[in-house]
């Protein structure tokens, strides 16, 4: 063995291993607990000892929710937040592409409803020459899933190895998979305490949570979507915009480019919200067949993209990155991509231009507006929720879903209406929840004779 892979093996493999094992004789949880409580600034040393000593089962959850509750109350410096973070990421393995030259990046939403952007600009960028490793959720209360989505197609695979995952990410130059149980153990953990203990709605915790998972991608660069609005984790723009901060301070002191964007999310992405309606939506809009309602879902996809295009040096500036995306809509090559990332994930896809061999409900409603005048709201919480009652959502993470239910937006804020226009078209399969569904989607829309404006789209770029 060269001198150099030693090395190579001491600072990469290594180190990182015994500084989780740190000797944590010296410290007392107690005393952390104090010590956060009376609002004084951690140590990494005390942060890695929590993360460490909890994730083997060595503190008691009284003690560690005890913990979480006084960051809720006091919050986290950003170098606490980094060692949280840092902490967190160390607690599993970190993915490696060193053998692979061209960027490795990602996205992250915090979150909505209708948000598939991940469809569209992963092969994007994949075929502008960036590899995007992207290991994305389940939908879970009001926000859908981008796993749930692909797997509208059938045979689609999300439960990859680490070694096909790269190849894949290799060969193809893009790879969407499922969270694997050895990425930052230590947040599952923390986070399904948070959960039960009253402290999710924390800025630091949130970010570090996030920031953890992605982080052991083995990323260069991250762009970060923070939803805010009515069907956002967080609602208010102020606090959207403290998350986006925070997880920028993170990428800075733990040496990786985050772009974060704040994004509005009153009213749903584009016009489909469902599974297998999500991903027909996403074909459209890869084959340059953009329609009015889809302006929004198209315009943040190609902004999210472009910033990781610039951010990896493939664009020089804004307007180069848009006509590079453009090129490879109008020539069918991010179209050919999604293909090409779907057959190696065993998906059928013939389905992406024959969308009847998609889940399809049995059944259409079509929700119509009872006066004329201008949408003033299109609640994207409430059209989330009827949704889920379709049952393209879930509750708990155990739940079944249908990936055929869902609805079609016909109208979204300041469009006019008159009187008996069709607002939505309800995909359905079972009569007794369409009828619960229909108080949601009534109530989700606002008609009054003013019109107003929609809301702008994109808040905030934090570069
Ligand atoms: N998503 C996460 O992964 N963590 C949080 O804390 C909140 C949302």
């Amino acid at each position: 063995m060269s001198i150099f892979k030693k090395v190579y093996i001491l600072l990469v493999l290594v180190l990182p291993i015994l500084s989780f094992c740190e000797d944590n004789s010296q410290f007392r949880i107690l005393d952390i607990i104090a010590k956060k409580r009376d609002n004084i600034e951690l140590t990494k040393k005390e942060i890695n000892y929590f993360v460490q000593e909890y994730t083997e089962n060595k503190i008691e959850d009284y003690q560690a929710s005890s913990f979480l509750m006084a960051i809720f109350i006091n919050s986290m410096t950003p170098d606490e937040t980094a060692y949280l973070t840092n902490a967190m990421i160390n607690s599993g393995k970190i993915l490696n592409f060193d053998e692979i030259s061209d960027p490795i990046v990602d996205k992250h939403s915090t979150g909505g409803v209708g948000d598939k952007t991940s469809l569209i600009l992963a092969p994007i960028c994949a075929s502008l020459g960036l590899k995007v490793p992207m290991i994305s959720g389940r939908g879970l209360g009001h926000t859908g899933g981008t796993l749930d989505k692909l797997e509208s197609i059938d045979g689609f695979n999300v439960n990859q190895d680490s070694e096909n995952f790269k190849q894949i990410v290799k060969d193809v130059g893009v790879c969407i998979i499922g969270q694997t149980k050895d990425i930052a153990p230590a947040d599952k953990k923390i986070y399904a305490l948070r959960d039960v203990s009253g402290s999710v709605e924390s800025i630091p915790l949130i970010a570090s949570s996030i920031m953890s998972k992605k982080m052991a991608e083995g990323l260069d660069v991250l762009v970060m979507d923070v939803k805010t609005g009515k069907g956002a984790l967080i609602k208010d723009y102020e606090s959207s915009l403290k998350l986006a901060i925070a997880m920028q301070n993170i990428g800075e002191k733990l040496n990786t480019k985050v772009i974060a964007i704040v994004s509005d999310m009153n009213q749903p992405l584009g016009m489909a919200v469902g599974n297998s309606l999500e991903i027909i939506e996403c074909m459209q809009i890869l084959k340059g067949e953009c329609q009015k309602g889809q302006e929004d879902l198209r315009d943040l996809s190609f902004t999210l993209a472009s910033q990781m295009l610039i951010a990896a040096n493939k664009a020089e500036n804004e307007k180069d990155a848009i006509d590079k995306i453009n090129r490879v809509i109008n020539d069918g090559s991010a179209f050919e991509k999604f293909k090409e990332m779907v057959k190696a994930q065993n998906g059928n896809e013939k389905s992406l231009d024959d969308y009847s061999l998609l889940p399809t409900a049995n059944f259409k409603y079509f929700l119509k507006a009872t006066k004329s005048g201008f949408v003033n709201t299109l609640d994207a919480m409430k059209i989330a929720l009827g949704s889920s009652i379709l049952g393209s959502g879930r509750k708990t993470i155990e739940d079944e879903i249908d990936l055929s239910v869902g609805v079609i937006i016909y109208k979204k804020i300041s469009d006019f209406v008159e009187d008996s226009d069709i607002l939505l078209e309800i995909h359905y399969n079972d009569e007794s929840k369409l009828k619960e569904a229909l108080s949601f989607f009534e109530d989700a829309y606002e008609i009054e004779d003013e019109n107003v404006c929609s809301p702008a789209l994109i808040k905030k770029i934090l570069k």
